[in-house]
């Protein structure tokens, strides 16, 4: 083939950009159908079944993404019938479901939902789920192809884990597969991650694991990606000669709820430092996968992580924090030591602000500060890549004076967009430069309503596309990362109160103003 034909332009290439030749051609514009199958999942009362996994179902069904025999199968301690299982999961669909109720895309869903009855431990239970599985396969064409979603505390992975493999579930027949789907936490420090990657991987192979860190599944994030990789404009000012620092936040404005045996004893920084925040860094700090694919990703974000370095004195350069009792959205709001369910002696962080360095040639000596809280003054995740500043200026400091750095923000949520801030003339007769912003809001630009993480995460689940799972490697290395930090931070006090509506203790912004910067107000 002449060098002009194989690098001619294919179906949906982009013109004069040469295509990687070793990358299998697919048009990747067609739509992503699940394949017969259906999900089985474990601890279905609970919250996140409820509010996120049922309705991410409903959606991916009324999206005409689920093949018309997929099947639903909820396993529990509830002495519920089929169709007492049906209606838990309809009230959530109307509760919780993005798109609108379709009375005909319900039924069909409905016709395939199962209930069995049990606790983890029970055989007769496991026995049931194995007739049940066989039954649907019969009955509704899945194939034999199930995925078990163990949304349970991961003090009980292991026993369901083993149960299946007990059971005859974890293993496919022909041609048909199984799969794991495990919620976070995955373990609490890098010892017990460990022993549950050994446990899991006793029974599932790597490939059939899944492990959840929702924000993968978000759109903007994965638009990191689309920022970086696919334009010529940032990438080259993605390094030490431009960047200042980084900050990564994820403030919430909602205090601990109804979770209070979750998340005591647990804390802000292993709740999502340890993965959305350390996922959202790596995404960030990353070079350039070969290709789109799990194990090219993996290696890049495994990589970067690697890099990645506490600083020597994690008195200065760690804080953490705890909510007291304040006003909020104009309603008064308990302090998290009067909470429910909350020993009132609980030394639990609900806020963590980590200043991190990464040791390769790109990042070196630029900081990347997270920080996350409960309480705080409103909801918002954001990336802000803060640009240094102009090396040298033809202006008179006077007409520069309200000017800040440059920099790129991605709004992860709410107000999903990207932002880039810089300075220019204020119109008039003399040379006053300020801060001006240029904005892309997806509402502004793109019709469609973003699916929610779990609806995409699903569906890769179902087609077992593991590009936006993480690894147990990164699973270990986060915690890694990590583990130092909880262990200076039990063996020193007790975290700084903030009250509640506020950007955190005042320690925060003294981790920051040592280094002569300051927090974004987002
Ligand atoms: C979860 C944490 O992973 O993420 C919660 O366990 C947190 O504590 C939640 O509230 C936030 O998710 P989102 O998608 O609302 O940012």
């Amino acid at each position: 083939m002449s060098g002009s034909a194989a690098n001619a332009p294919g179906a949906g290439q982009i013109p004069g950009v040469r295509a990687n030749p070793l990358r299998t051609p697919q048009d990747r514009r067609l739509p992503r159908i699940a394949g017969p199958s259906g999900l089985v999942i474990f601890g279905v009362t609970g919250d996140l079944s409820r509010k996120k996994l049922m309705p991410a179902v409903y959606d991916l069904a009324n999206r005409g993404l689920l093949p018309p025999g997929f099947s639903l199968v909820g396993f529990a301690r509830r002495d519920w019938a089929h169709e007492d299982f049906a209606q838990v999961v309809h009230d959530s669909v109307m509760e919780h479901a993005r798109t609108p109720f379709r009375e005909e895309v319900w039924e069909q869903l409905a016709e395939g939902m199962r209930f069995v009855p049990g606790t983890f431990d029970d055989d007769v239970a496991f026995d049931t789920l194995r007739t049940t599985i066989e039954e649907l396969d019969k009955e509704r064409g899945t194939g034999g192809n199930f995925a078990f979603y163990l949304s349970v505390p991961p003090k009980f992975f292991p026993t369901v884990v083993r149960q299946l493999k007990k059971h005859g579930l974890s293993e496919g027949q022909g041609d048909s597969w199984r799969r794991a789907v495990i919620e976070k936490p995955f373990g609490h420090d890098l010892a017990s991650a460990q022993e549950l990657n050994a446990v899991v991987h006793d029974v599932f192979a790597p490939h059939e694991v899944f492990r959840i860190d929702h924000y993968l599944g978000k759109e903007t994030v994965q638009n990191i990606m689309a920022l970086r990789f696919a334009n010529t404009l940032f990438e080259p000012l993605w390094n030490r000669s431009y960047v200042d620092h980084v900050q990564i936040t994820m403030a919430e404005d909602i205090g601990i709820g109804g979770r209070a045996g979750y998340y005591d004893g647990i804390g802000s920084a292993r709740d999502v430092i340890q993965n959305h925040l350390l996922q959202l860094l790596a995404l960030t700090a990353m070079e350039e996968p070969s290709g789109f694919d799990a194990e090219s990703l993996v290696a890049e974000k495994l990589k970067v992580l690697s890099a990645v370095r506490l600083p020597q004195d994690l008195g200065r350069h760690t804080v953490r924090g705890q909510y007291t009792g304040g006003w909020q959205g104009g309603q008064k709001v308990a302090g998290y030591l009067e909470e429910d369910g909350i020993d009132p002696k609980s030394v639990t962080d609900t806020y963590a602000a980590i200043k991190l360095e990464i040791d390769n040639r790109r990042w070196a000596g630029v900081p990347f500060y997270l920080r996350t809280g409960k309480r705080l003054g409103r909801r918002v995740t954001e990336i802000a890549v803060v640009f240094q500043r102009a090396p040298y200026s033809p202006f008179d400091a006077t007409d520069t004076q309200e000017l800040r750095n440059n920099a790129l923000v991605i709004r992860v949520q709410p107000d999903e967009g990207v932002t880039i801030r810089f300075g220019s003339k204020v119109p008039g007769t003399q040379m006053e430069i300020r801060d001006v912003t240029m904005d892309f809001a997806y509402g502004e630009s793109f019709t469609e309503s973003s699916p929610e993480a779990y609806e995409r995460l699903i569906l890769d689940v179902l087609l077992g596309d593991a590009n936006l799972f993480p690894r147990h490697q990164e699973v270990e290395r986060s915690w890694e990362i990590l583990d130092p930090v909880e262990e200076f931070w039990a063996a020193h006090g007790r975290p700084e109160p903030y009250p509640a509506g506020t950007w955190g203790p005042q320690a925060a912004d003294d981790m920051l103003a040592l280094d002569g910067r300051s927090w974004r107000r987002p």
